[in-house]
């Protein structure tokens, strides 16, 4: 399986865009692989299983579009960008956490993600259910630690007011949990087989796929320092962005290439899941996230000069072909 640089640069966009696509990818991808390196536990310490299993999920390849969303939001507000590292790699963790359980037999039971059998299917369900629960915790152990700890981005992120920190810290946990991910996933399994109406599953799917993608963008404009009228900005796009995110991989697992995608084509229909293709037809689809895209376009242009990396960013999550 490509690796995630190489997965990126065959999307068929040939042209500056793609250029520039592929640099602000680079650059963040370094940061964060090796800031998210620091941060898991050693293969060699014990127990060696279960941190095999957690690097195993968060190295098999992800597009790592959570966390550049922070780095690149925070990237607007402070020269300081470094700040936003601790975050992002919290909520890569959650992401990563999330999407073990759910190809677990019990939810969408799926047996490839990242181009790889998934991690209940290399290690056991026990323990793909372990290491899940290890990366959530580890995310609010970064979050939380004591000054003076060693990391990527900690000089900055220490002089992040303790409020700032604290906010972020509760909206974070917020968009994992009950009135975020988790909530959102209990209503995606109790949807199966269903037709819920449009207004049902836009909630559904901003709560499991919005809530973090949001929290993202809000965490690295709060870590940056941003003011209340910039983070209604911030939000107002992010919602937009994270809506549409759902859409599209409801219409990829339809028209992509599994190949491409690392992970099955045709798991909705199979599963018999309550998504945008299934509910609202594909022409449809297309257009929701078309429409979409014109709002989302128009409220980060309301954020003004510097934008440039978030829009490219932005123009790659609509119009993905994994
Ligand atoms: C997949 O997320 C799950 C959804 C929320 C739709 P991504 O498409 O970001 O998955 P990775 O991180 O690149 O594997
Ligand atoms: C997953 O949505 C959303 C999560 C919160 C993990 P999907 O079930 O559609 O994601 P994929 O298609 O398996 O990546
Ligand atoms: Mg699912
Ligand atoms: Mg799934
Ligand atoms: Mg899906």
């Amino acid at each position: 399986m490509k690796k995630q640089n190489e997965r990126m640069s065959v999307t068929g966009m040939k042209n500056s865009r793609t250029v520039e696509l592929e640099k602000i990818i680079k650059s963040r991808t370094a940061v964060l692989d090796s800031a998210l390196d620091h941060y898991l536990p050693s293969e060699n310490a014990p127990p060696q299983s279960l941190h095999k299993a957690m690097r195993y999920s968060v190295f098999a390849g992800g597009k790592r579009i959570r966390p550049m969303l922070t780095l690149l939001t925070a990237e607007l507000f402070t020269r300081e960008h470094e700040t936003a590292i601790p975050p992002a790699c919290a909520i890569e963790f959650i992401h990563t956490y999330s999407l073990i359980h759910d190809d677990l037999p019990a939810m969408d039971d799926d047996d490839y993600r990242r181009g790889k059998p998934t991690s209940h299917k290399m290690f056991g369900e026990g323990l793909a259910v372990l290491a899940g629960d290890a990366l959530l915790t580890l995310a609010f152990e970064i979050l939380s630690a004591p000054v003076f700890t060693e990391g990527p981005g900690r000089k900055y992120w220490e002089r992040v007011p303790s409020e700032r920190k604290l906010q972020l810290f509760f909206e974070i946990a917020r968009a994992a949990g009950v009135k975020g991910m988790v909530g959102g996933q209990v209503m995606d399994l109790e949807a199966e087989g269903k037709k819920p109406r449009t207004d049902l599953l836009d909630t559904m799917n901003d709560l499991k796929t919005g809530a973090l993608l949001t929290a993202s963008m809000r965490s690295g404009a709060l870590a940056a320092g941003c003011g209340p009228e910039e983070l209604d900005k911030v939000t107002a796009f992010a919602l937009l962005l994270g809506r549409a995110f759902q859409v599209v991989d409801d219409l990829l697992d339809v028209e992509g290439d599994a190949g491409k995608m690392g992970k099955a084509k045709g798991a909705d229909a199979h599963k018999k899941k309550a998504s945008y293709v299934s509910c609202c037809g594909l022409q449809e689809t297309r257009e929701i996230r078309d429409r979409l895209y014109v709002r989302a376009v128009r409220e980060l242009e309301s954020l003004g000069k510097g934008t440039g990396a978030l829009r490219t960013l932005t123009d790659f999550i609509f119009y993905r072909d994994f």
